[in-house]
């Protein structure tokens, strides 16, 4: 074998080894006794909780679980203090040792279910929130429920406060904005095309009468 062809059958095999790491299977039960830190927050169906500002996460999809997590352990979400509440979820994910806690963590949570959130956003005109969410459906489906192959998440369900201060923050350069965060660089010029707050809150209060 030359060394044109030993070097392509390396960087085949490298690339297998890799996509397997990074797609382990995670162990449900592995996750459920490294979700009891997490409950504290988010609560113990994943429900979220709009006091400690978090998120629901029942329910979500392992492959944008195990992103999320990797992205504030490793700074390219919340990598300073502009984030404030982001902060807070990168000082918890720097305590999970290895990507396969993460995987185990991704893979219980994708088992969580919890009653979609009430809406919290009053007084919004849900119909130029729609007619804005006509481009937003490309990526993330026009029910919401996000794509795999197109690298979104589900949105349905999620508090309509949180969806709110995603797009803010990545309108502010809050997130999305590390040269390595190449699924964020793809939401910040969406972003961009919501021209105010109204329109952003607006938006955040269609995406909760999605189901
Ligand atoms: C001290 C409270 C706290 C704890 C404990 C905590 N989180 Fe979080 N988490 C948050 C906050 C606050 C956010 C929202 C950050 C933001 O607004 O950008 C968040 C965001 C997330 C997100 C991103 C959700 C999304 O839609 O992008 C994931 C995933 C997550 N947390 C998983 C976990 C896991 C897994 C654990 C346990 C290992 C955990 N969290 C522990 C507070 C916490
Ligand atoms: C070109 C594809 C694309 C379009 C169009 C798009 N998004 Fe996204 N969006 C993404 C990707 C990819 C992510 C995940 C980023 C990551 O993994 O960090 C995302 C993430 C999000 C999040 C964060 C969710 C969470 O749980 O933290 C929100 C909120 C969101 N998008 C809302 C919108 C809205 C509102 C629009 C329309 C104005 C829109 N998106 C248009 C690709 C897109």
């Amino acid at each position: 074998m030359d060394k044109l062809k030993f070097s392509t059958v390396f960087m085949i095999i490298s690339f297998f080894a890799t996509a397997q790491y990074v797609y382990a299977q995670g162990d449900v039960a592995q996750g459920e006794a490294e979700f009891v830190v997490c409950a504290v927050c988010h609560g113990v169906n994943g429900e979220g909780n709009a006091t400690l500002n978090s998120p629901r996460i029942s329910g979500m999809e392992p492959y944008y679980t195990v992103r999320q997590l990797q992205y504030f352990r490793d700074g390219l979400r919340a990598p300073d203090a502009s984030d404030i509440y982001g902060t807070q979820m990168r000082a918890i994910s720097m305590t999970l040792e290895d990507d396969q806690v993460l995987q185990d963590l991704a893979a219980y949570i994708g088992t969580l279910d919890s009653p979609p959130s009430a809406a919290t956003i009053v007084g919004a005109d849900i119909n130029a929130g729609k007619a804005s969410y006509a481009l937003c459906q490309a990526c993330h489906a026009p029910d919401g429920t996000g794509n795999e192959a197109l690298n979104t998440p589900s949105l349905v369900g999620q508090h309509d406060w949180y969806v709110e201060r995603q797009i803010m923050n990545y309108r502010d350069s809050i997130r999305g904005t590390s040269p390595q965060d190449i699924f964020g660089a793809q939401m910040r010029p969406m972003v961009g095309t919501l021209a105010s707050d109204e329109a952003v809150t607006n938006v955040a209060a269609y995406i909760k009468t999605l189901q």
